[in-house]
């Protein structure tokens, strides 16, 4: 594997809609852990390796996009998102990924390949430096530990 092209300080970690319901969110597919849980290990991870993280969660498209324009200018120099619904329909946030040209992740907690065939498409892997799709939480760290050692 080619080592990664880029030095990373500064993670922001995205959350799409319906993300903040994780815990009593169909728990048969989401699990019970709760987003608070989730930001919290990935915070403590970020802490062990100097590494800082800013996480942000939204239900309204304009929201994550308007927070993705100020990622280029806040020192933001890697993103790890979950689009969640909007993975499968949001151009607009896309193109908000595509404008400020910034290194990304895309996970899933879900395998979004072995469900309803509307999920298998994905507005975002293309121009992603990879996804993870079906792993759980656990998706998540394995994202930053990818972000944290590309520094
Ligand atoms: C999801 C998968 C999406 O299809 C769904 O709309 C979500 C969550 C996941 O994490 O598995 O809200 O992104």
């Amino acid at each position: 594997m080619n080592s990664p092209k880029f030095s990373v300080k500064n993670i922001l970690i995205l959350h799409g809609p319906n993300l903040n319901m994780l815990g009593m969110r169909e728990p048969g597919i989401y699990g019970h852990e709760t987003l608070q849980h989730i930001n919290r290990n990935l915070s403590q991870l970020a802490e062990d390796s100097h590494i800082k993280v800013n996480f942000f969660q939204h239900n309204a498209e304009s929201a994550l996009i308007d927070r993705i324009h100020q990622a280029a200018q806040d020192g933001t120099d890697f993103i790890i998102i979950n689009p969640a619904a909007y993975t499968h329909t949001s151009i607009a946030l896309r193109d908000a990924l595509a404008a400020v040209n910034l290194p990304f992740i895309e996970v899933h907690l879900s395998n979004i390949f072995s469900r309803e065939s509307f999920r298998h498409h994905s507005y975002f892997s293309d121009l992603a430096v990879g996804v993870i799709s079906g792993l759980g939480a656990k998706g998540y760290e394995l994202a930053l530990k990818y972000a944290i050692d590309s520094h």
